[in-house]
């Protein structure tokens, strides 16, 4: 198989092709999602909520990111592999986004970063690109700044889609290869979408990016409760998995399991 490279996004755009990209955490849904044709898999901070059993992806550190990278890079033989650069990692100076860029494509054998970074951190951004480490951007809503953006709103609204425009413009200037859309106005989505040459990739930000990207956990749902109108659930893995434990519960306590056929004899 022909590993998917930066190149081929970019390609997908100008022919008008869209990509699939799904988080994976660990290797054995790396090896399935990679296996059904996803395009990118983002080992996303959301491991923060998805693994962790942290509330928000605040608390995620490069220590906690690096095993879970390096698990899906080992299990992923076409999908390219890109990862977060967690809250705390990257702000302070373009050296730090470097030096913690650096240590995940050393650690990791994964392809590309994403930073959250739209204006404010486009020379961070730059700085990595600089040493040859392939930058996807993030704008619109960003998880890591959620107390700074008074929690989860759909960003790019009326006069904002100026401020998202020019967010995803200065991360595509600083070399970003794509650009994160994240819960943001589909209108606004169309028009960055529009202007960038960079393909961008939506979550929450309609139908026009060039590619989409959703936690897997939520589409597949294995997470329970209230979902994000952005999510499309394809399976309900909760309640399989859930069913079926159940079952070997009381199988064991009624000692039908094991039966003969599970059992060694002599
Ligand atoms: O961490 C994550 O899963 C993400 C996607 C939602 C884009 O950043
Ligand atoms: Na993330």
């Amino acid at each position: 198989v022909t590993r998917v490279r930066t190149v081929h996004l970019q390609r997908a755009k100008a022919q008008g092709e869209k990509f699939a990209m799904l988080t994976s955490y660990d290797s054995l849904t790396a090896a399935i999602f990679d296996g059904a044709g996803v395009d990118v898999l983002l080992v996303g901070d959301s491991a923060g909520n998805n693994v962790l059993g942290y509330g928000t992806t605040i608390p995620v550190t490069l220590d906690h990111m690096i095993p879970l990278a390096a698990a899906v890079a080992r299990s992923a033989q076409r999908a390219l592999v890109v990862v977060d650069l967690p809250f705390g990692s990257y702000e302070e100076s373009p050296e730090q986004a470097v030096r913690s860029a650096v240590r995940v494509m050393k650690e990791t054998g994964a392809h590309a970063v994403k930073l959250e970074a739209g204006e404010e951190l486009a020379d961070h951004v730059a700085a990595v690109v600089r040493a040859g480490i392939p930058v996807m951007g993030h704008v619109g809503f960003t998880p890591q700044s959620e107390h700074a953006l008074g929690g989860y709103r759909v960003q790019g609204k009326g006069d904002a889609a100026a401020k998202l425009v020019a967010d995803a413009q200065a991360v595509q200037a600083a070399g970003a290869f794509a650009v994160v859309l994240e819960m943001v106005s589909a209108d606004a989505a169309e028009e960055v979408e529009e202007i960038l040459s960079i393909p961008t990739v939506g979550i929450g930000a309609g139908n026009v990016t060039t590619g989409q990207v959703l936690v897997w956990q939520d589409m597949l749902g294995l997470r329970t409760g209230r979902m994000p109108r952005f999510v499309k659930q394809y399976a309900q893995l909760s309640e399989t998995i859930g069913d079926a434990v159940g079952s070997y519960v009381s199988d064991v306590k009624s000692g039908q399991f094991p039966a003969e056929e599970h059992s060694f004899r002599g």
